[in-house]
């Protein structure tokens, strides 16, 4: 099973930025935890701060080799239509993940407008927010 795991903008930074609501686990730290989780998945990491580049690779997978995505945008998440409409363009599973619990933080973070497009979204649970999304894909495969 081949899975695509997208982060947006900032969370390169993961680890570092602001780790009292983002944690201390780097995002490198957190591709080797679903490496090591996951063996017989074939992950492609991919981290951009560039809305562009996210709408390329949802429109990559477009053409197949990817089984499912899992994406957390960062704060593309809550305004980016052009994220939404390469979401819904695909038949394969999205999956929105976030770190923080965004329903406990400012308003305006409250709302997604890529959630309706996607199979279900997961947040709140730190860098284990990747597992849970990964292992919905997993299981839905069996
Ligand atoms: C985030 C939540 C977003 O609101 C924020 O802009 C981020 C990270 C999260 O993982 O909790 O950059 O997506």
């Amino acid at each position: 099973m081949r899975i695509l795991v997208i982060n947006g903008a900032n969370l390169g930074l993961l680890g570092k930025r602001e780790p009292a609501i983002y944690g201390t686990v780097s995002l490198k730290e957190i591709q080797q935890r679903l490496k090591k989780k996951f063996p017989r998945v074939r992950f492609t990491f991919v981290q951009t701060n560039s809305e562009g580049t996210i709408v390329d690779r949802l429109n990559k997978a477009f053409d197949g080799g990817i089984d499912g995505v899992v994406i957390n945008p960062g704060a593309y998440a809550h305004y980016s239509y052009a994220i939404r409409d390469a979401i819904a363009a695909l038949s394969i599973p999205v999956v929105e993940a976030h770190i923080s619990n965004v329903h406990a933080r400012e308003e305006w973070r409250r709302h997604s407008v890529i959630a309706a497009v996607c199979s279900g979204v997961v947040g709140g649970f730190g860098a284990m927010t990747y597992e849970l999304a990964v292992r919905f894909l997993v299981e839905r495969e069996k």
